[in-house]
C-alpha cells in the first residue's frame, strides 16, 4: 500500500506561484552567500535599523513577563493608540472596536479578504499592483480582475475603467495607496468618489496603506479620510515599512465593527493573538515616532531625488517621480526586450539585483523596479554600475 497525496485546491493553486518573477533575486541572494559583490535592489526590506528605544521598549517588556497569550483582537492599549492616531488623522471620531491586530499587513490583507470573498466572487485591483497580493489571491481563489492605470501619466488610477468592470459578483474593490511599485497617491477626490461608488453597488472598498508614513510632498490621505461613510471602508496598515520593523510582524485593519467581529473570529482560528511584547513596542514606537517619522522620511526623500537625477542623466532610461514611499519603477524599454531581460543582464553583468516589472502585472513588464533600501553613498555604486550597463548595451 503507498500513500498518495492529496492536497486542496488552494495549496494547488499556490503551487502555481510564478517562480520566474523572482529568479533574479534567488540568484543574486545564492551569489552574494558564495561571495560575489552584490547590490540587492530587489526587496522592500528597509536597511534602517529599528530604532534603539522601540527595542529596549520590548526587551523590558519581556522582562516583565508580557509572554503571555494576547486577546484576538489585540491589546488594548495598542488598538487605543490606534484609534487615536486614526481619529486626529480622520477627524473622524474612531474606537478600539474598530482596530484588530494582526501579525503583519499581509496576515490582515489575507484574513480581510478571505472574510469577504469566496471563490466565486469577484475582486477588482489595480495594476500595477504590489506582488505579494498574488499568494494571498491564489489561496482565496477568487476571481481577479485587474484594470491598468495610466502608465504614462504617473501611474494614476482610471475610475472609469474601475467602474466598467463592476459586475454583479464584484465584493472587493482592493486599492493600495501610497503604491508599490509605483510610489503613486490616490487623490482625496478620487478616493471619496470611489468609495461613493463602492456604496452604490454594494462593494467593500480595502485599502492597503502600508506606506502611509513615507510621503513627500503631499500628506497621506486615507480611505477613511476621503469617503463620506465609512460602512463599506476597510484600511490596513502596518510598522514594517514606516518603522523599519519588517520582522516584528505587526500590522492592523481599521474597519466596521461589524467587521471586526467577523475578523476575530478569523484571527482567533488562526493566530490565537499576537506576542505581547511586540505589541507593548508597537504601541511604544507609534507613541513617540514624531521625529522619527521625519527623519525616515527625509532619508527617502534625498534616495528618490538622488535616484531620479541619476536616471534622468542615464541616456536610455526613463522613470517618473515617486511621491511616497522606497521604490523607483524604471522604463527600460530602450535597452532591453523586457524587464526581465534587463534585470537578468543587469545582475550578470554588474552585480545589481533588481526586480522585473511583470511581477506588477503584464502592463508594467518593460519596467524594473529598484528598491531605495540602501544610505545614497551606496546608491551611487549602484547607479554608476546601472549606467555602465546601460552604456554598453545601447
Ligand atoms: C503594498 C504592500 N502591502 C503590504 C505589504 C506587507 O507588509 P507586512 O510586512 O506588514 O506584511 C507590503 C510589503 O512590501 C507592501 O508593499
Amino acid at each position: 500500500m503507498s500513500f498518495e497525496p492529496r492536497f486542496s485546491l488552494a495549496s494547488s493553486r499556490l503551487s502555481e506561484t510564478r517562480t520566474d518573477l523572482w529568479k533574479v533575486h534567488s540568484d543574486a541572494l545564492q551569489r552574494q552567500a558564495q561571495g560575489d559583490d552584490i547590490i540587492m535592489m530587489s526587496v522592500g526590506d528597509p536597511d534602517l535599523r529599528t530604532i534603539v528605544r522601540i527595542i529596549e521598549h520590548a526587551v523590558t517588556s519581556l522582562y516583565r513577563g508580557r509572554t503571555h497569550y494576547s486577546p484576538g483582537m489585540g491589546e488594548l492599549h495598542l488598538r487605543q493608540t490606534i484609534a487615536d492616531i486614526e481619529t486626529r488623522a480622520s477627524g473622524r471620531l474612531t474606537s478600539s472596536d474598530e482596530i484588530i491586530i494582526f501579525p503583519g499587513a499581509t496576515n490582515a490583507i489575507f484574513s480581510v479578504l478571505t472574510c469577504l470573498l469566496d471563490s466565486d466572487d469577484e475582486l477588482i485591483v489595480t495594476e500595477p499592483a504590489y506582488v505579494g497580493y498574488q499568494g494571498i489571491f491564489q489561496a482565496i481563489g477568487a476571481n481577479i480582475i485587474s484594470v491598468p492605470a495610466n502608465v504614462d501619466n504617473g501611474f494614476t488610477l482610471d475610475s472609469d475603467a474601475i467602474e466598467r468592470v463592476i459586475s454583479s459578483k464584484t465584493k472587493v474593490l482592493l486599492l493600495n495607496t501610497p503604491g508599490n511599485p509605483a510610489g503613486n497617491m490616490i487623490p482625496a477626490d478620487q478616493l471619496a468618489s470611489l468609495a461613493r461608488l463602492c456604496l452604490e453597488k454594494n462593494i467593500w472598498l480595502v485599502c492597503d496603506e502600508v506606506y502611509s508614513m513615507i510621503t513627500f510632498e503631499q500628506k497621506h490621505i486615507s480611505a477613511r479620510t476621503a469617503a463620506k461613510n465609512l460602512e463599506n471602508i476597510i484600511v490596513i496598515d502596518g510598522l514594517s515599512k514606516s518603522h523599519a520593523m519588517t520582522g516584528w510582524r505587526l500590522g492592523w485593519a481599521v474597519a466596521p465593527v461589524n467587521v471586526v467581529e467577523k475578523l476575530l473570529n478569523f484571527t482567533s482560528a488562526t493566530i490565537f493573538g499576537c506576542s505581547q511584547f511586540i505589541q507593548d513596542a508597537a504601541a511604544f514606537a507609534m507613541q513617540n515616532d514624531g521625529d522619527y517619522i521625519q527623519s525616515i522620511t527625509a532619508k527617502y526623500k534625498a534616495r528618490r531625488d538622488y535616484a531620479c537625477e541619476r536616471i534622468r542623466q542615464i541616456n536610455g532610461l526613463r522613470c517618473n517621480k515617486p511621491q511616497a514611499g522606497m521604490f523607483l519603477m524604471v522604463d527600460v524599454s530602450e535597452i532591453s526586450e523586457d524587464g526581465q531581460a534587463f534585470a537578468s543582464s543587469l545582475l550578470n553583468e554588474q552585480g545589481v539585483s533588481v526586480l522585473p516589472g511583470e511581477g506588477f502585472g503584464k502592463i508594467t513588464r518593460n519596467f524594473v523596479r529598484l528598491s531605495l533600501t540602501h544610505p545614497t553613498e551606496d546608491l551611487q555604486a549602484a547607479f554608476d554600475r546601472i549606467e555602465n550597463f546601460v552604456n554598453s548595451n545601447r
